[in-house]
C-alpha cells in the first residue's frame, strides 16, 4: 500500500523545501563540520609544577578510535575540569589516568602517562599502588556493602597502612571529617554504608578514597545523582581538598566547572580544543568551538 501523507507532514515537506537555503544545520550536523577545525590544542595544556603529565595519548576501542593524540599537566593542588559533548572521550581520558581502562578488554592506550616521575603505563607497574596514590569517584555512589566504618577502613586495610586499630579509628574519622561527613555517621558508624542518602553515600565514597592518602583525585562526573544542596556540599569538598590533594573533575555542570576548577580542558570528539583558565574559557574561549560550546550551541 502506498503511504498517503498527512496535511501536517505535507506542511513540514514544504517548509522544508523552501527553507533549504536558510535552514541552519543541526547540533550533530554542526559537529561532523566541526571536526575538521580542531587542530593543536590551544591555550596552556601545560603546568609550571605537574603533578600528572600525559603526552601523545592515544586510546582505542578496537578499531575505533576514543582519544587522539592529547597532551595535558595537571598541576600540583591543581583543579582542572574536563567538560566536553557526550561521547567526546572525557571518562576515557579520566580513567587512563590510574589505568581504570586496564579492565576493558579491547582498550588500548598508547602515548605517556607520568605521576611525577613514574610511568603509569610501564609494563612492571602493579596498578594496585598505583590506584592509591591516584584515586577515582565514580558518577554514581558505589559504596561496598559493610558498614560506613568498613568502607573508609577498606583502602587502608589492603594496603596494610596500619597496625594498631586505634590508628585505624583515627583515619576512618579524619576521612570523615574531611569529606564533611563525619557529624552526619559518627553515631551510626556500624551501620550499612548502602543505607545513606545519595548525597551522603557519595561524601562517604569521598572519604574511601581519600582514606588512603592519595595524591590525585580523578572524579567523574560526581554530583550528577545529586540535588543542589548535596552537589554544593561536594563542590565545597572539592575546593578544600584542593590544598592537599590534585583534582581531575569531569562535569557536564559548567557552572561546577566554573565554581570548582582552576583550568578547564575542553574536548571535542576524543580531541583536546582548547586548555585554558577556568575563568578565560567561560568568558573569553580561544577556540570556536568552545564557544560554539558554553553557549550551548552543541553538546
Ligand atoms: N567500553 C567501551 N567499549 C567501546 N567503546 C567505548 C567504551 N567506552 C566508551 N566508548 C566509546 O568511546 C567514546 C568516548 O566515550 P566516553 O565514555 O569516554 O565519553 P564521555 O565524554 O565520557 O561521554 P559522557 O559525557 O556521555 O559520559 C564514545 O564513542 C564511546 O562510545
Ligand atoms: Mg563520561
Amino acid at each position: 500500500m502506498q503511504a498517503v501523507n498527512t496535511p501536517i507532514q505535507e506542511n513540514e515537506k514544504l517548509n522544508a523545501n523552501t527553507n533549504e537555503a536558510e535552514r541552519k544545520p543541526s547540533g550533530a550536523e554542526q559537529m561532523n563540520d566541526s571536526a575538521a577545525k580542531v587542530g593543536k590544542t590551544v591555550g596552556k595544556p601545560f603546568a609550571k609544577h605537574p603533578k600528572m603529565t600525559m603526552r601523545n595519548v592515544d586510546v582505542f576501542y578496537g578499531d575505533k578510535q576514543a582519544i587522539h593524540d592529547v597532551s595535558l599537566d595537571i598541576g600540583k593542588n591543581e583543579v582542572v575540569a574536563m567538560i566536553g559533548p557526550s561521547g567526546c572521550g572525557k571518562s576515557t581520558f579520566l580513567r587512563c589516568l590510574n589505568r581504570m581502562n586496564d579492565t576493558i578488554e579491547i582498550c588500548k592506550v598508547s602515548g605517556e602517562i607520568k605521576l611525577e616521575e613514574l610511568d603509569v603505563y610501564h609494563p612492571k607497574q602493579d596498578v594496585v599502588p598505583l590506584r592509591a596514590r591516584v584515586g577515582i569517584v565514580f558518577q554514581k555512589p558505589n559504596p561496598f556493602p559493610k558498614s560506613i566504618y568498613d568502607n573508609v577502613a577498606y583502602g587502608p586495610r589492603i594496603h596494610g597502612l596500619v597496625e594498631r586499630k586505634t590508628d585505624l579509628d583515627e583515619i576512618v574519622e579524619n576521612s570523615l571529617r574531611r569529606a564533611s561527613l563525619w557529624e552526619e555517621v559518627k553515631d551510626r558508624l556500624h551501620a550499612p554504608g548502602t543505607g545513606l542518602s545519595g548525597g551522603q553515600q557519595q561524601r562517604l565514597c569521598i572519604a574511601r578514597t581519600i582514606a588512603v592518602s592519595p595524591e590525585v583525585i580523578l572524579m567523574d562526573e560526581p554530583c550528577s545523582a545529586l540535588d543542589p544542596i548535596a552537589t554544593a556540599k561536594i563542590e565545597e569538598l572539592i575546593t578544600e581538598l584542593s590544598e592537599k590533594f590534585t583534582i581531575a573533575i569531569v562535569t557536564h555542570s559548567m557552572q561546577q566547572a566554573a565554581r570548582v576548577s582552576h583550568r578547564t580542558a575542553y574536548f571535542h570528539m576524543g580531541k583536546l580544543v582548547e586548555v585554558n583558565d577556568t575563568k578565560r574559557v567561560f568568558t573569553n574561549p580561544e577556540h570556536e568551538l568552545t564557544e560554539a560550546y558554553i553557549t550551548g550551541r552543541f553538546g
